[in-house]
């Protein structure tokens, strides 16, 4: 099957440091594809970039087979809303808000019918065990908040959920189960995963490990 992401040589420097020399990397329909490197390798840069958040970069970028580069901001938008979701480290979640509101907001922003919206939110949450009402958001355990950040990102349906370090504030446990929704989620509805990760219990579940090292990936056995 094609790739979701194609990327070709990518390359991304800040001022004199080169942080990406021309990185290659294709991501199947599905798979759970780990990100691992030491810290400052370029892992959050090359997230920015494959989720089209980072913009200037040299190299090639197609998504399902379009390229990046050819579109236009609100194009590039609607492609993003397609294909592509996002887990941050910290969450983002804005605490005045009920769980259901943190996850249907992009929806607001993006102009979707927000009944929809709201349907689809609610069911993501009861997947993960959220009540959908639950506010404010502060009064949540760290793994319920990631849960929350998790169904946001869900929200759309995406092709890819992208998720930099999704577990770096949890206790084993709490990650345990985490990536358990994760594999069953990805089962039911065929997505694939690019996780930068840490722990080695979640590694081992993942499809193929890449280390990013001298601004390029590496297979890890
Ligand atoms: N916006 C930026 N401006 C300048 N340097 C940056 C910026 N973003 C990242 N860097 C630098 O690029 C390198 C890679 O950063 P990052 O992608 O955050 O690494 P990682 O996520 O692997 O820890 C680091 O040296 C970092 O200081
Ligand atoms: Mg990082």
């Amino acid at each position: 099957m094609d790739s979701i992401i194609r990327a070709r040589d990518i390359q991304r420097e800040f001022g004199d440091i080169r942080v990406l020399e021309g990185l290659d990397l294709d991501v199947r329909p599905g798979e759970f594809l780990a990100i691992v490197g030491r810290s400052g390798a370029g892992k959050s840069t090359l997230l920015a970039i494959l989720g089209t958040h980072d913009l200037d970069h040299g190299g090639r970028l197609e998504i399902s087979g379009r390229d990046t580069a050819l579109l236009s901001p609100p194009e590039l938008a609607a492609l993003r809303r397609e294909y592509l979701g996002f887990v941050f480290q910290d969450f983002h979640l804005l605490p005045e808000l009920t769980a259901l509101e943190n996850v249907i907001l992009p929806a607001v922003f993006s102009g979707r019918d927000l009944g929809t919206a709201r349907t689809q939110a609610a069911e993501v949450l009861s997947r993960l065990s959220i009540r959908a009402d639950e506010t404010p958001t502060t009064l949540l355990s760290r793994g319920e908040r990631q849960r929350v950040a998790m169904a946001r990102g869900l929200a759309n349906g995406p092709s890819v959920l992208m998720a930099d370090e999704p577990s770096a504030s949890l206790d084993a446990e709490s990650e345990q189960t985490l990536f358990n929704l994760l594999d069953d989620l990805r089962r039911e509805q065929g997505f694939a995963l690019i996780a930068v990760i840490h722990s080695r219990a979640v590694l081992e579940r993942a499809d193929r490990v890449l280390e990013l090292r001298d601004g390029i990936l590496h297979e890890v056995d």
